[in-house]
């Protein structure tokens, strides 16, 4: 893959158009992706214009990670009052009032906005209300709601218009009986019982939050195990916390539809079984935001899947136009979007610049109990044929897990096998259990900074803190631990 040019996009690849307003950079998408480009070329003096048919901040502000992250903290309150006896605290059984868990999401995320859209006025980005589609020449195409258009120009151009959920023949989405994780998300009050079609990260956070709620919940996954994408010994403590919680979780079955009725609706899956819900989630993955995007002649390409096209330095092909976030092949995280914006902007800056290392970014899903990862799986090195050293280390030895009751999960830590048998460098490390998301930050930096168990294990974790156990694990790895053998 060739280096990125010095400033790519210069003024001379502009066709003339006088009546339209010039920018350094115009960002199409004011997600993640968008918003991070427009702060981060803002911060350095650009002059930035983002093009938002809705409102700045995206899916991950409004219809995803952080109002689902919200009811998941619902979730928690409400299983922390039901076991606040065990620690002496008399309570009654706790009632949720999901309305009440609304309005505090809504506010929580207008909070954000009304943050979002400050800082980017401060960096002086200008937002275009409308719909944004790139024309030849660099020209950004706004239709404003009332179908007004006007055009913009910018020497470099950011394609980040996100993407929706998939849905699923059979599953039309209505949003009464048949809900997609926006609709979701905009509930004022639970259903009774609800099946999860996808047991992917979606998925594995709304069935946890909703039966942590009370509802009675049934995931139906495809694939032969939950979380698919993740590591099998991680996805197994969730599947049995789900079904110790009483969530039925069916993998390997295929849907095939749903007759809804005055009681609900029955789904149809597998070989011929069947079950009555009050309401359907389809959480199967999203697809990029692509289709009138592109006017004639852009010379960007889009995949067969929709996503538009990129190389490692998220460049489209025509000089000067990027693309990042959900609306290309990379992992659908917003942190990715915001790594992605960096490295677009940095080019444009002429400043040098690192490639986003797709391997080893930060995962992180927020079901009870939580799961964090960072770098190979020990199925994927396997497969790949690498030799490796493997430790697990339960959170159950945990003094501050015990504390807490939640001795639930553990962290395991792959390394690549030196020739004397011992654990070299880390390649993955696996986390399931109390605040793992909020404990991987460690783990990241070391399988990113390739580290090796004796380097990692020089370091001292507090006591007592969860992170003991990514600390024990990898002391256990240079061939002698204190607790762990
Ligand atoms: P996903 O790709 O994580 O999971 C979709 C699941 O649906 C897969 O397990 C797949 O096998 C299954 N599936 C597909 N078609 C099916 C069918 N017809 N019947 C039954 N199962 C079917 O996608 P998800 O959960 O919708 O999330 C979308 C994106 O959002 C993900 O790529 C993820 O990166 C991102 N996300 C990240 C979160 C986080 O970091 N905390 C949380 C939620 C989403």
């Amino acid at each position: 893959m060739s280096e990125p040019r010095a400033g790519a996009g210069g003024k001379e690849s502009l066709q003339a158009d006088g009546d339209a307003a010039e920018f350094d950079v115009v960002v199409i998408g004011g997600g993640p992706a968008g918003y991070a480009t427009s702060l981060y070329a803002g911060s350095a003096g650009l002059s930035v214009a983002v093009v938002e048919k809705d409102k700045v901040g995206g899916t991950c502000l409004h219809r995803g990670c952080i109002p689902a992250k919200e009811f998941l903290e619902t979730a928690a309150v409400y299983r922390t009052v039901s076991g606040a006896k065990e620690f002496g605290v008399q309570v009654s059984q706790p009632t949720v009032d999901f309305a009440i868990s609304q309005d505090r999401k809504q506010k929580v995320v207008d909070q954000l906005h009304k943050g979002l859209s400050g800082l980017m006025r401060q960096r002086k980005n200008q937002t275009f209300e409308g719909t944004g589609r790139l024309l030849g020449g660099h020209v950004v195409e706004v239709t404003a709601t009332d179908g007004s258009l006007r055009r913009i120009r910018g020497r470099n151009i950011v394609l980040a218009a996100g993407s929706v959920p998939r849905t699923i023949p059979g599953f039309a989405v209505d949003g009464r009986y048949v809900l997609t994780s926006d609709e979701v998300l905009s509930l004022t009050s639970l259903p009774r019982s609800a099946v999860v079609i996808g047991g992917g990260a979606i998925g594995c956070e709304f069935a946890s939050m909703m039966s942590d709620l009370g509802v009675r919940v049934t995931v139906l996954e495809a694939l032969p195990k939950l979380l698919p994408g993740c590591d099998r010994d991680v996805a197994d403590v969730v599947a049995r916390s789900f079904k110790k919680r009483g969530i039925t979780v069916r993998t390997g079955v295929a849907v095939s539809g749903h007759e809804p009725h005055e009681s609900g609706t029955t789904v149809r899956f597998g070989d011929g079984e069947q079950v009555v819900v009050d309401t359907v989630i389809v959480s199967v993955g999203r697809r990029p935001l692509s289709e009138d995007l592109l006017g004639e002649g852009t010379g960007v390409e889009v995949d067969e899947r929709g996503f538009v096209k990129v190389d490692e330095w998220m460049r489209t092909g025509p000089d000067g136009v990027f693309a990042a976030g959900d609306l290309v092949a990379t992992p659908q995280l917003a942190h990715v979007g915001f790594a992605e914006a960096i490295v677009i902007v940095k080019q444009i800056l002429s400043e040098s610049v690192t490639p986003v290392n797709y391997g080893a970014v930060p995962w992180g899903i927020y079901c009870h109990p939580e799961v964090a990862f960072v770098g190979l799986t020990e199925e994927d090195a396997r497969t790949a044929g690498i030799d490796v050293v493997v430790k697990k280390d339960p959170f159950g030895g945990n003094s501050r897990a015990k504390i807490l009751g939640e001795t639930e999960g553990m962290v395991k830590v792959i390394c690549e096998k030196r020739p004397d048998g011992s654990a070299g460098r880390l390649l993955g490390v696996h986390m399931v259990g109390p605040w793992v998301t909020e404990q991987l930050g460690q783990a990241y930096l070391s399988v990113n900074w390739e580290a090796t168990p004796e380097e990692v294990a020089a370091f001292i974790q507090p006591h007592p803190t969860l992170s003991e156990t990514f600390g024990e694990t990898v002391l256990a790895l240079t061939g002698r631990g204190l607790h762990v053998g």
